[in-house]
């Protein structure tokens, strides 16, 4: 008779195996990732599984829980002392007594948004970095001189079956100690990647150790972002944000270049300021959640190129120039304690890899996170900030490229612009008829024209407009034809309302009159047209490199893609034309790129082969940019048709 068949869910492998076989066995012989510290001895309880009953016709199985062997001693021993959900089984002690469907059971990953976003759930498939190897060690033996340490990586490749074991150089000094205080009892935490390097131990706990933790960061110019996982449930168990602390050495990226090339000091300033910001939000989700600092083994960095060098303490300035030369692209992978993260002392840290001169690792996460090399559909992907980085393909072929956007979507270059805060303008619409607007403020749920509007912004104030509400105001005064297609502001209007002024030779629109006056003037205009164009003659540009008239989606990341409404992103013509219902907002998926390269070495391996084969595309050098911007100025653009906008 033919051996049982085992299917394992949800990764779908499976495979045949003799009567008797533990299920844990089975999964580790066809690569399904299931933890284990103890390593089969029925007391860690991260071996847990469930078995589907039922009959699974397409695959020919008829799974039943007779198929698996009834609880033994020590599995009835750990139900007895810890407990063990419904259903739940113990896979190194369960074994396979017929065809079997196994449920490996995955936490949900929650995608929680640093900024006001609804959480995205998502599955990844895990294969840390880390192992927890819980292992009995010999005790030692006159006459058998084999020092503590040695007798420890003796036993980890005899019940684990590492070879060429390295050592992390501090344990050197604890490992006698941390041996004996455990009974020679100990859980070693075993680091392996990439795959080719020789596995390491990294820490040392006396006993059952059994939880180990990781930290995923994007490091934004403006906001860094946080993420505490379970590196062995996969669960995120806290997350935060700061402002990036370098702000105060200048804005935006270019300003901070300049920064170093003119202070000696700049870039070791710099780079202090964000490790220390990493250091205390690592305090914070630590304290949230209750966890013990040291117990953080992995890391995951995604940034852009600029702050990837100056958080590894590299000089950028060869990226403020020509050829925008990168000092490093590939993944990056180092100790923690190497870039003066305050982690455990044997904390491991990968960046990922960059795309380009301007296109960093933070584009690679959001690559690696939204997939379009793993798609057929021609999908955009988009992250604004003052540089916007842009990525087109699909299963055949990825391009990408940045385009210099400025930081006029960010709110600053516009005269009333802010950043995203309590009392910036966030929504905007006009009234074709009237001209007369209405708005809603960050922090209060009414519209300006709403009673109880005045009362509820008493505090905060009405202080500005910030990025996404100055998308939608141009656009609104586009429809409401107050500025023309090529986004002039129609003085004979002013006949019509009071709320356009002119404005020496120009003229403005009246959004606020109170304190401060909050008008839309022409430069304010200018500076958005200005800004949309770059980010379109990049898309473009990359559409024509892919052959295309059309994307079938459209990705935005970031928080500045998370608030601006898409149909006004096409009003003025940020964005190709697409089905509005095929475009939305990702959040922050370059932080989900880092937590998937966090929870799996593959999610790894896959980013670095994809970036190695995407096309990068230098916008400065295309000569057809300039052509594509200039036709992008108008509203919503002066050649090419948005057929799906008149739907
Ligand atoms: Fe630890 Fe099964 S491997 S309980």
């Amino acid at each position: 008779i033919k051996d049982p068949l085992v299917l394992f869910m949800p990764s779908g492998k499976r495979g045949n195996f003799p009567l008797g076989t533990p299920v844990l066995d089975a999964a580790r012989q066809l690569g399904v990732y299931v933890e284990s510290v103890c390593g089969g001895r029925a007391t860690c309880g991260r071996c847990q599984i469930e078995v589907q009953e039922g009959n699974f016709a397409k695959h020919k199985i008829v799974s039943s829980n007779d198929h698996i062997s009834p609880k033994g001693p020590k599995e009835e021993r750990y139900e007895r002392v810890k407990g063990l959900p419904d259903g739940r089984r113990l896979s190194c002690s369960a074994t396979i007594q017929g065809d079997l469907v196994v449920d490996v059971p995955q936490d949900t990953i929650i995608n929680a948004q640093t900024i006001r976003k609804a959480a995205v759930d998502r599955h990844i498939e895990r294969n840390p970095a880390i192992q927890l190897c819980f292992v009995e060690v010999d005790e030692p033996d006159m006459h058998k001189p084999l020092g503590d340490l040695d007798r420890l990586k003796v036993v980890l490749e005899h019940d684990w079956g590492f070879k060429n074991l390295q050592v992390a150089h501090h344990l050197l000094a604890d490992v006698q100690k941390i041996l004996r205080k455990g009974e020679w009892g100990v859980t070693a935490s075993i680091h392996r990647d990439p795959e080719a390097e020789q596995p390491t131990i990294i820490a040392l706990w006396p006993g059952l150790k059994n939880e180990a933790y990781g930290i995923a960061c994007d490091i934004g110019s403006t906001t860094i972002a946080i993420h505490l996982v379970s590196l062995l449930s996969g669960r995120i168990v806290a997350s935060s944000g700061t402002s990036n602390p370098q702000i105060r050495f200048g804005e935006d990226l270019m300003s901070r270049v300049s920064y170093v090339m003119m202070n000696p000091d700049g870039r070791e300033a710099m780079t202090v300021a964000v490790r220390q910001a990493i250091n205390e939000l690592t305090d914070k989700v630590c304290t949230e959640a209750g966890v013990d600092r040291h117990d953080i083994l992995d890391s995951v960095f995604v940034a852009n190129p600029i702050m990837h060098h100056l958080f590894l303490g590299i000089d950028p300035t060869e990226l403020g120039q020509a050829p925008f030369a990168l000092a490093v692209s590939g993944a990056v992978h180092c100790a923690a304690s190497d870039l003066a993260l305050d982690f455990n002392q044997g904390a491991r840290t990968y960046l990922l890899p960059c795309i380009a001169g301007h296109v960093g690792a933070d584009a690679a996460g959001a690559t690696l996170s939204e997939g379009p090399y793993r798609q057929d559909k021609m999908m955009l992907l988009v992250d604004v900030g003052t540089n916007a980085e842009i990525v087109l393909g699909n299963r055949n072929r990825v391009v990408a490229a940045s385009s210099p956007t400025g930081p006029a979507f960010e709110g600053a270059e516009i005269s009333s612009g802010q950043r995203a805060a309590p009392g910036a303008i966030e929504r905007v619409r006009i009234d074709p008829a009237t001209l007369e607007p209405k708005f809603r403020v960050i922090g209060s749920e009414l519209w300006s024209d709403e009673d109880g509007f005045a009362e509820s912004v008493a505090d905060i104030g009405v202080t500005g407009i910030c990025g996404s509400a100055i998308i939608e105001v141009v656009a609104e005064m586009y429809l409401s034809g107050i500025i023309s297609e090529d986004g002039v502001v129609d003085g004979a209007m002013a006949e019509r309302s009071a709320r356009i002024l002119p404005n020496g030779r120009t003229f403005s629109y009246l959004l606020h009159d109170g304190t401060p006056r909050i008008t839309v003037t022409q430069n304010d205009i200018r500076a958005i047209q200005l800004a949309k164009s770059a980010l379109y003659a990049g898309v473009k540009l990359l559409m024509e490199k892919q052959g295309v008239d059309h994307v079938d989606t459209i990705s935005f990341a970031g928080a500045f893609g998370s608030f601006i409404d898409p149909k006004y992103a096409m009003v003025l013509g940020l964005i190709p034309d697409c089905d509005l219902s095929d475009v939305k907002a990702v959040g922050n998926a370059a932080g989900t790129g880092a937590l998937m390269a966090l929870l799996s070495r593959d999610h790894r391996r896959e980013i670095e082969s994809t970036v190695q084969k995407i096309e990068k595309i230098e916008t400065a050098l295309e000569p057809k940019f300039q052509e594509h911007f200039v036709h992008a100025m108008a509203l919503p653009n002066k050649v090419d048709p948005f057929p799906k906008l008149a739907e």
